[in-house]
């Protein structure tokens, strides 16, 4: 069976080649091809005359989608890429999957909701972007369904892992050179490690496999998929670091001053509040996820470790 995962290189396409690894031959696509990070495909999914026939051509069982165009703030003014690749590109790939008979997997996002709840938001729960990004993101998950083919759509929030564009890297060289560092207190939501988003995705995959061709349908839709809890920006950033001392990946904690939305000048707005509920994830898939403490910590021993390779020395948890 051949498993064609787009946006190989990405945060959550680098996890999606580890965790799929075994299930199937695996063509890791990107833009460019990058034997470094096991991409050895250039296929470039903003490419609209080209997409459908290269899919074709390629005639994978699976497609799994995390090729996007990521840059929140870029998208504003970049209204026609952004749309090109998080919604025109699902159109060719839903089209493609269709002839082909294959399962596509795709992400879309928690900015696809206005923000402006107190509770977790449910799958049916009304969207409302209130970002360019958002917009194309939801644009995109409805090109999927439209298009009729088997999908599986996670939407998911807050991604990071021990390598790519990320908070968690971004918090770890602030705090490394600041003395200290002001974070907005007042948006809410659940960060959620790339490794769990990938590892769900290969349970999801095997289950729509094994599972009875008539029941498939029942699993189409949206399904939020985040690691449990929730917590601030500012929340975030202060365990980051707390944890990270604890490991010895910086030498002191870093003060995080709590400031609000309107103090840290962006050019999106995001949601105020974008806490998924993942109750269909457990019920239908009977995954639950990790708290978010949990897949941080392990995240920050990935980064521990990783370092502890390069300099041979070792590490001990300290208190902080
Ligand atoms: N990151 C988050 O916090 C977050 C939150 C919610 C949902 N999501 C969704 O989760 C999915 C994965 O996100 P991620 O964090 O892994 O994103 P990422 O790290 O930005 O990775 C996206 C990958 O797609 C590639 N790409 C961009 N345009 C492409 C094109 N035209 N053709 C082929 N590849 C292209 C990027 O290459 P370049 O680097 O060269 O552009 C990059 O390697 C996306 O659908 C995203 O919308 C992410």
């Amino acid at each position: 069976m051949r498993i064609l995962i787009l946006g190989a290189a990405g945060q959550v396409g680098f996890e999606l080649v580890r965790s799929l690894s075994g299930m199937g031959e695996i063509v890791a696509a990107d833009r460019i091809v990058d034997t470094s990070l096991g991409v050895d495909l250039a296929l470039d999914i903003g490419d609209l005359a080209t997409l459908k026939s290269r899919l074709i051509e390629l005639a994978p069982a699976v497609i799994i989608n995390a090729a996007a165009y990521t840059a929140v703030d870029l998208a504003e003014d970049e209204t026609e890429i952004a749309n090109r690749i998080n919604h025109l590109a699902l159109v060719e790939l839903g089209a493609a999957a269709r002839q082909l008979g294959a399962l596509v997997v795709h992400y879309s996002t928690d900015y696809v909701f206005a923000g402006g709840d107190q509770s977790p938001l449910r799958e049916d729960h009304a969207t409302g972007p209130v970002s360019v990004y958002g917009a194309s993101k939801l644009a995109g998950e409805r090109a999927l369904a439209d298009s009729g083919c088997a999908h599986l759509l996670l939407r998911t929030a807050w991604v990071y892992a021990a390598r790519g564009k990320n908070f968690l890297l971004t918090m770890l060289r602030a705090a490394a050179v600041r003395d200290e560092l002001s974070v907005v207190d007042d948006q809410i939501g659940c960060p959620t490690t790339a490794r769990f988003l990938a590892d769900t995705t290969a349970s999801m995959v095997r289950r729509w496999l094994a599972g009875p061709a008539d029941q498939r349908a029942a699993l189409h839709g949206p399904c939020h998929v985040v690691c449990g809890g929730q917590v601030s920006w500012c929340g975030f950033a202060r365990a980051i670091i707390e944890q990270a001392c604890e490991l010895g990946l910086l030498p002191r904690v870093t003060p995080v001053r709590a400031i609000r939305t309107g103090e840290y000048p962006a050019k999106a707005p995001r949601p105020a509040y974008s806490v998924l509920d993942t109750r269909r994830l457990t019920a239908t898939f009977e995954i639950t996820p990790p708290a978010w403490r949990t897949g941080l910590r392990q995240t920050l021993l990935e980064l521990a470790q990783a370092r502890q390779a390069l300099t041979g020395a070792g590490f001990e948890v300290k208190r902080c």
